[in-house]
Protein backbone atom coordinates (compact mmCIF):
# COMPACT_ATOMS: atom_id res chain seq x y z
CA UNK A 1 0.00 0.00 0.00
CA UNK A 2 1.35 3.56 -0.86
CA UNK A 3 1.79 5.83 1.49
CA UNK A 4 -0.81 7.30 4.31
CA UNK A 5 -1.78 11.00 2.81
CA UNK A 6 -2.25 13.02 5.86
CA UNK A 7 -5.18 15.65 3.88
CA UNK A 8 -5.40 17.79 6.77
CA UNK A 9 -1.81 18.78 6.25
CA UNK A 10 -1.97 19.45 2.78
CA UNK A 11 -4.77 22.37 2.82
CA UNK A 12 -2.65 25.50 2.09
CA UNK A 13 -1.68 27.48 5.58
CA UNK A 14 -2.26 30.47 4.31
CA UNK A 15 -5.70 31.02 4.35
CA UNK A 16 -6.23 30.87 7.95
CA UNK A 17 -2.88 32.97 8.51
CA UNK A 18 -3.01 35.92 10.72
CA UNK A 19 -0.41 38.27 10.48
CA UNK A 20 0.42 41.28 12.11
CA UNK A 21 -0.49 44.57 9.95
CA UNK A 22 3.51 45.92 9.55
CA UNK A 23 4.90 42.55 8.97
CA UNK A 24 1.84 42.05 6.24
CA UNK A 25 2.39 45.29 4.37
CA UNK A 26 6.48 44.79 4.86
CA UNK A 27 5.67 41.71 2.60
CA UNK A 28 3.26 43.40 0.41
CA UNK A 29 5.37 46.40 -0.09
CA UNK A 30 8.79 44.86 0.07
CA UNK A 31 9.77 47.52 2.73
CA UNK A 32 11.49 47.01 6.16
CA UNK A 33 8.91 47.41 9.06
CA UNK A 34 10.40 50.46 10.20
CA UNK A 35 9.43 52.24 6.68
CA UNK A 36 5.89 51.73 7.20
CA UNK A 37 5.87 53.79 10.71
CA UNK A 38 5.10 57.33 9.01
CA UNK A 39 2.91 56.36 6.81
CA UNK A 40 0.84 54.32 9.41
CA UNK A 41 0.77 57.23 11.75
CA UNK A 42 0.04 59.57 8.91
CA UNK A 43 -2.97 57.14 8.90
CA UNK A 44 -2.11 55.98 5.11
CA UNK A 45 -3.35 52.80 5.75
CA UNK A 46 -6.72 51.46 6.10
CA UNK A 47 -8.34 48.35 7.18
CA UNK A 48 -12.34 47.31 6.22
CA UNK A 49 -12.48 51.11 5.17
CA UNK A 50 -11.70 52.13 8.88
CA UNK A 51 -8.16 53.72 9.17
CA UNK A 52 -6.05 51.70 11.04
CA UNK A 53 -2.72 52.99 12.91
CA UNK A 54 -1.81 50.09 15.09
CA UNK A 55 0.74 48.54 13.88
CA UNK A 56 0.18 45.42 15.83
CA UNK A 57 -3.38 44.89 14.46
CA UNK A 58 -3.88 40.96 13.46
CA UNK A 59 -5.08 41.14 9.66
CA UNK A 60 -6.92 37.89 8.64
CA UNK A 61 -7.04 36.43 5.35
CA UNK A 62 -10.79 37.76 4.31
CA UNK A 63 -10.04 41.35 5.78
CA UNK A 64 -9.58 44.04 2.54
CA UNK A 65 -6.31 46.01 3.50
CA UNK A 66 -5.44 49.35 1.43
CA UNK A 67 -2.45 51.35 1.28
CA UNK A 68 -2.57 54.69 -0.05
CA UNK A 69 -5.31 53.99 -1.12
CA UNK A 70 -4.19 50.82 -3.34
CA UNK A 71 -5.65 47.82 -2.40
CA UNK A 72 -3.47 44.82 -0.94
CA UNK A 73 -5.66 42.35 -0.07
CA UNK A 74 -9.43 41.81 -0.76
CA UNK A 75 -10.62 38.48 -0.66
CA UNK A 76 -14.38 37.02 0.63
CA UNK A 77 -14.57 33.73 2.03
CA UNK A 78 -15.91 31.08 -0.95
CA UNK A 79 -18.01 27.99 -0.17
CA UNK A 80 -18.91 25.46 -2.71
CA UNK A 81 -20.63 22.00 -3.03
CA UNK A 82 -20.08 19.21 -5.32
CA UNK A 83 -20.82 16.47 -6.66
CA UNK A 84 -17.96 14.44 -7.45
CA UNK A 85 -18.11 12.05 -10.50
CA UNK A 86 -16.16 8.27 -10.51
CA UNK A 87 -12.69 8.73 -12.00
CA UNK A 88 -11.93 12.70 -11.10
CA UNK A 89 -9.33 12.90 -8.81
CA UNK A 90 -9.62 14.76 -5.65
CA UNK A 91 -7.22 17.50 -5.96
CA UNK A 92 -6.61 20.66 -7.58
CA UNK A 93 -4.29 20.13 -9.73
CA UNK A 94 -2.86 16.44 -11.52
CA UNK A 95 -0.59 15.76 -14.53
CA UNK A 96 -2.82 12.48 -15.39
CA UNK A 97 -6.32 13.29 -14.87
CA UNK A 98 -9.34 15.53 -14.35
CA UNK A 99 -9.42 17.06 -10.95
CA UNK A 100 -12.55 18.81 -9.18
CA UNK A 101 -11.81 21.98 -9.70
CA UNK A 102 -11.56 21.34 -13.78
CA UNK A 103 -15.02 20.94 -13.30
CA UNK A 104 -15.48 24.31 -12.46
CA UNK A 105 -15.12 27.16 -14.81
CA UNK A 106 -11.95 28.95 -15.07
CA UNK A 107 -12.59 32.29 -13.45
CA UNK A 108 -14.17 30.53 -9.88
CA UNK A 109 -11.18 28.26 -9.59
CA UNK A 110 -8.87 30.78 -7.80
CA UNK A 111 -7.31 30.17 -3.82
CA UNK A 112 -10.16 27.35 -3.56
CA UNK A 113 -8.62 23.99 -1.94
CA UNK A 114 -10.10 20.45 -1.25
CA UNK A 115 -12.43 20.79 2.39
CA UNK A 116 -11.91 16.71 2.36
CA UNK A 117 -11.38 13.92 -0.32
CA UNK A 118 -12.46 11.32 -1.95
CA UNK A 119 -11.15 8.38 -3.91
CA UNK A 120 -10.26 8.24 -7.60
CA UNK A 121 -13.75 6.08 -7.85
CA UNK A 122 -15.79 7.48 -5.16
CA UNK A 123 -18.58 9.86 -5.73
CA UNK A 124 -20.42 12.46 -4.27
CA UNK A 125 -20.22 15.09 -2.14
CA UNK A 126 -17.14 17.84 -2.01
CA UNK A 127 -16.57 21.18 -0.46
CA UNK A 128 -14.33 23.69 -1.63
CA UNK A 129 -13.48 26.96 -0.11
CA UNK A 130 -10.71 29.76 0.26
CA UNK A 131 -11.28 29.35 4.02
CA UNK A 132 -8.66 27.50 5.40
CA UNK A 133 -9.17 28.33 9.19
CA UNK A 134 -13.30 26.14 8.16
CA UNK A 135 -11.87 23.29 6.28
CA UNK A 136 -9.40 22.67 9.07
CA UNK A 137 -12.02 22.85 11.84
CA UNK A 138 -14.11 20.22 9.42
CA UNK A 139 -11.46 17.79 9.32
CA UNK A 140 -10.60 17.91 12.84
CA UNK A 141 -12.27 14.46 14.50
CA UNK A 142 -12.85 16.22 17.53
CA UNK A 143 -15.15 18.74 15.49
CA UNK A 144 -18.00 16.29 15.71
CA UNK A 145 -18.58 16.54 11.80
CA UNK A 146 -19.70 13.40 10.68
CA UNK A 147 -19.28 12.18 7.08
CA UNK A 148 -22.20 10.15 5.65
CA UNK A 149 -21.22 7.81 3.35
CA UNK A 150 -23.09 4.96 1.38
CA UNK A 151 -21.44 1.79 0.27
CA UNK A 152 -22.20 -1.53 -2.23
CA UNK A 153 -20.16 -4.29 -1.41
CA UNK A 154 -19.01 -7.31 -3.16
CA UNK A 155 -20.40 -9.99 -0.37
CA UNK A 156 -23.32 -10.04 2.08
CA UNK A 157 -23.27 -8.06 5.06
CA UNK A 158 -23.35 -9.36 8.54
CA UNK A 159 -24.22 -7.93 12.23
CA UNK A 160 -20.47 -8.56 12.95
CA UNK A 161 -19.67 -5.61 10.57
CA UNK A 162 -21.75 -3.16 13.31
CA UNK A 163 -20.06 -4.09 16.12
CA UNK A 164 -16.76 -3.83 14.40
CA UNK A 165 -17.04 -0.53 12.87
CA UNK A 166 -18.39 0.59 16.43
CA UNK A 167 -15.04 -0.62 18.18
CA UNK A 168 -12.72 0.50 16.43
CA UNK A 169 -10.12 -1.45 13.79
CA UNK A 170 -6.37 -1.42 14.42
CA UNK A 171 -4.53 0.62 11.34
CA UNK A 172 -0.91 -1.00 11.92
CA UNK A 173 0.52 1.57 8.93
CA UNK A 174 -0.76 4.54 10.67
CA UNK A 175 -0.27 2.93 14.53
CA UNK A 176 -3.86 3.82 15.41
CA UNK A 177 -7.53 2.13 16.12
CA UNK A 178 -10.08 4.28 14.29
CA UNK A 179 -12.52 5.95 16.02
CA UNK A 180 -15.84 4.67 16.84
CA UNK A 181 -17.93 4.32 13.41
CA UNK A 182 -21.57 4.07 12.74
CA UNK A 183 -22.94 1.45 10.38
CA UNK A 184 -26.38 0.60 9.61
CA UNK A 185 -27.17 -2.66 7.25
CA UNK A 186 -29.58 -1.13 4.43
CA UNK A 187 -30.06 -4.39 2.32
CA UNK A 188 -27.75 -7.55 2.20
CA UNK A 189 -25.24 -5.95 0.00
CA UNK A 190 -25.72 -2.38 1.45
CA UNK A 191 -24.53 0.00 4.31
CA UNK A 192 -24.27 3.50 5.33
CA UNK A 193 -21.17 4.43 7.45
CA UNK A 194 -20.98 7.13 9.20
CA UNK A 195 -17.20 8.43 10.49
CA UNK A 196 -15.97 10.99 12.44
CA UNK A 197 -12.32 11.26 10.57
CA UNK A 198 -10.96 10.37 7.49
CA UNK A 199 -8.17 7.90 7.44
CA UNK A 200 -6.20 6.71 3.81
CA UNK A 201 -8.88 4.57 1.91
CA UNK A 202 -10.70 4.23 5.59
CA UNK A 203 -13.83 2.72 4.28
CA UNK A 204 -12.06 -0.11 2.21
CA UNK A 205 -9.45 -0.85 4.40
CA UNK A 206 -12.53 -1.23 6.90
CA UNK A 207 -14.61 -3.71 5.02
CA UNK A 208 -11.27 -4.90 3.40
CA UNK A 209 -10.86 -6.87 7.19
CA UNK A 210 -13.63 -8.90 6.00
CA UNK A 211 -12.51 -9.45 2.88
CA UNK A 212 -15.13 -7.90 1.48
CA UNK A 213 -14.54 -5.47 -1.38
CA UNK A 214 -16.21 -1.85 -1.86
CA UNK A 215 -17.86 -1.89 -4.92
CA UNK A 216 -18.72 2.17 -5.38
CA UNK A 217 -18.84 4.66 -2.49
CA UNK A 218 -20.98 7.63 -2.43
CA UNK A 219 -20.97 10.50 0.14
CA UNK A 220 -24.20 12.00 0.78
CA UNK A 221 -23.62 14.31 4.21
CA UNK A 222 -20.35 15.91 5.75
CA UNK A 223 -22.26 17.45 8.91
CA UNK A 224 -25.45 18.59 8.40
CA UNK A 225 -24.99 19.47 5.14
CA UNK A 226 -26.57 17.39 2.77
CA UNK A 227 -25.49 16.70 -1.28
CA UNK A 228 -27.83 18.44 -3.05
CA UNK A 229 -30.25 16.21 -4.88
CA UNK A 230 -30.52 18.55 -7.74
CA UNK A 231 -26.76 18.64 -8.43
CA UNK A 232 -25.72 15.94 -11.01
CA UNK A 233 -22.33 14.39 -11.76
CA UNK A 234 -19.67 17.00 -12.21
CA UNK A 235 -22.53 20.07 -11.04
CA UNK A 236 -21.53 22.18 -8.38
CA UNK A 237 -23.25 25.56 -6.66
CA UNK A 238 -22.59 27.88 -3.79
CA UNK A 239 -23.23 27.49 -0.45
CA UNK A 240 -25.53 30.09 1.47
CA UNK A 241 -24.08 31.53 4.52
CA UNK A 242 -26.73 29.65 6.28
CA UNK A 243 -25.04 26.21 5.08
CA UNK A 244 -21.37 27.36 6.12
CA UNK A 245 -22.64 27.95 9.46
CA UNK A 246 -24.68 25.29 9.93
CA UNK A 247 -22.66 22.42 8.90
CA UNK A 248 -20.90 22.17 12.26
CA UNK A 249 -22.86 19.68 15.43
N1 LIG B 1 -13.15 5.93 2.59
C1 LIG B 1 -12.64 5.38 1.48
O1 LIG B 1 -12.13 4.27 1.49
N2 LIG B 1 -12.67 6.12 0.34
C2 LIG B 1 -13.22 7.35 0.27
O2 LIG B 1 -13.26 7.96 -0.80
C3 LIG B 1 -13.76 7.90 1.44
C4 LIG B 1 -13.71 7.15 2.59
Amino acid sequence: MSLPVDWAAMIPPMPSRYSRLDRFLSARLGVSRSALRRPLAAGLVQVNGQVERDRQRRIGPFDTVRFRGDIMQANSPRYLMLNKPAGVVSATQDEGHQTVLDLLPPDQRQGLHLAGRLDFHSTGLVLLTNDGCWSRQLSQPDSGVRKHYRVTLEKPLTDDYVAAFAEGMRFDYEGIITRPAELQIRSQYQADVWLCEGRYHQIKRMFGRFDNRVLTLHRLAIGNLVLDEGLKPGEWRALSAMEVASIFP
